[in-house]
């Protein structure tokens, strides 16, 4: 009887000391369950049923400063909540009496083929996940045939990224604006030798980066970006003179802003408030498009839109491109599906693609070429936004 307490007792302890509980953060339940886990290590991929699941798994295995580092957004994170819970405002219209037998997800970015209207966007020190860092990043996406844009602050340097890219891998290359001039000469012409075919200019965050207090606990003030505050339209125009590759201006926050890149002849732009880290109580990537739509419609004609923020689930993409983006970024996601390597990298872009061709079927539209404003109903966001 003793020894059968005592094995009781002793097996309780064990699985109390082992048992894996985690802040979901509030995350949509998909009844994920973690009992199993152990802390610190790396659940099996195939509990992984969705984007949130696997960034419960990172929180499991990276380091808590790392984590934060990679999760955290700018105050009191208005803009990052705004992100995840936008999409609850927007209803999607599925038609039935279609053909919807072979749903065909490919798109043109720029002009280069895509298999997907989704896109790795630049998201800086990806070592801190996976020692492949954002090596993994680029071959998931050359072997799955999506766009994948590397951040100048990687872990990797650009010419290693460039490197591991398969044969007629296009890739695009982010880059700020330094106040150290010549660094910035520098760095845009060995994105140039590297083969990258586009540089997409982050310009919502000159001067700063925002305060990001989940983090600033782990590192203390907030350090000097090295962006320039002096960034002005002229630079903007000018700085076309320093390479021969088209510029795409990212972290467009406004119609007016919009209109602007239009007029000075950039051949796209790219809507996002930066995951919620620099401007805290930005819009989000639908208001802004909706503010487009209403006060420079012709900017969705004359030249190509992509757009991020909170992208979790295909039916995210689907709203995105349904309210004119051609392409829909992912920050966060593609570095906490890297805690397995490129398998993991490769898993999350297959259940993105499987959303998507799921929620098209579902919705009667068999090309994304064909996703247009119909499909969407955002009367409710605009009533909050615009107040009618
Ligand atoms: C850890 C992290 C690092 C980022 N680094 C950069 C960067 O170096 N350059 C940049 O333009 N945007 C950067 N971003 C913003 C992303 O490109 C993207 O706009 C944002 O993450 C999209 O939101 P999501 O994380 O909800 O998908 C970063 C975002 C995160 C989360």
């Amino acid at each position: 009887m003793t020894s059968t307490l005592f094995y009781l007792w002793f097996s309780l302890l064990f699985l109390f000391s082992f048992a894996v509980v985690i802040d979901m953060e509030g995350l949509p339940d998909t009844g994920l369950d973690t009992t199993d886990w152990v802390a610190g290590q790396t659940p099996p991929l195939d509990d992984m049923w969705s984007l949130n699941d696997m960034q419960i798994a990172a929180k499991n295995v990276i380091t808590a400063r790392y984590y934060a580092s990679y999760r955290t957004a700018a105050l009191d994170e208005v803009t990052y909540q705004a992100n995840l819970n936008i999409w609850k405002n927007v209803r999607l219209n599925g038609y039935s009496f279609r053909d919807v037998s072979d749903i065909d997800l490919s798109t043109s970015i720029l002009g280069y083929n895509f298999s997907s209207p989704f896109f790795i966007a630049p998201a800086a020190n990806a070592g801190h996940a996976n020692a492949s860092a954002e090596l993994s990043l680029a071959t998931a996406a050359g072997k799955a045939g999506i766009l994948y844009v590397p951040s100048i602050s990687a872990t990797k340097s650009l010419e290693q990224i460039a490197n591991v890219a398969l044969e007629d891998q296009v890739m695009f290359h982010q880059e700020y604006i330094w106040s150290n001039r010549t660094q910035l000469i520098d760095e845009l012409k060995r994105i140039e030798a590297a083969g990258y075919k586009a540089i997409v200019l982050t310009v919502d965050n000159t001067g700063i980066d925002g305060i990001r207090t989940r983090s600033l606990r782990y590192t203390g003030a907030t350090s000097e970006a090295g962006h320039s505050a002096t960034f002005d339209l002229a630079s903007l125009s000018e700085i076309r003179n320093l390479t021969s590759l088209p510029i795409v201006p990212k972290g467009i926050k406004t119609a007016a802003d919009a209109l602007t890149c239009l007029e000075l002849g950039f051949p796209a732009i790219y809507v996002s408030n930066h995951g919620g880290r620099t401007l805290d109580g930005a819009p989000t990537s639908v208001e802004i498009l909706l503010d487009i739509r209403r006060n420079a419609p012709e900017v969705f004609e004359r030249m190509e839109v992509y757009a991020d923020g909170g992208v979790r689930r295909g039916n995210h993409v689907i709203t995105l491109l349904a309210l004119g983006a051609r392409a829909v970024g992912l920050g966060r996601s593609p570095i906490f599906a890297n805690i397995w390597g490129e398998v993991g990298v490769s898993r999350m872009i297959e259940m993105l693609q499987t959303e998507l061709e799921t929620t098209m079927q579902l919705m009667g539209e068999s090309k994304v070429a064909n996703i247009n404003s119909s499909y969407v109903n955002t009367k409710l966001v605009e009533s909050i936004y615009f107040g009618n």
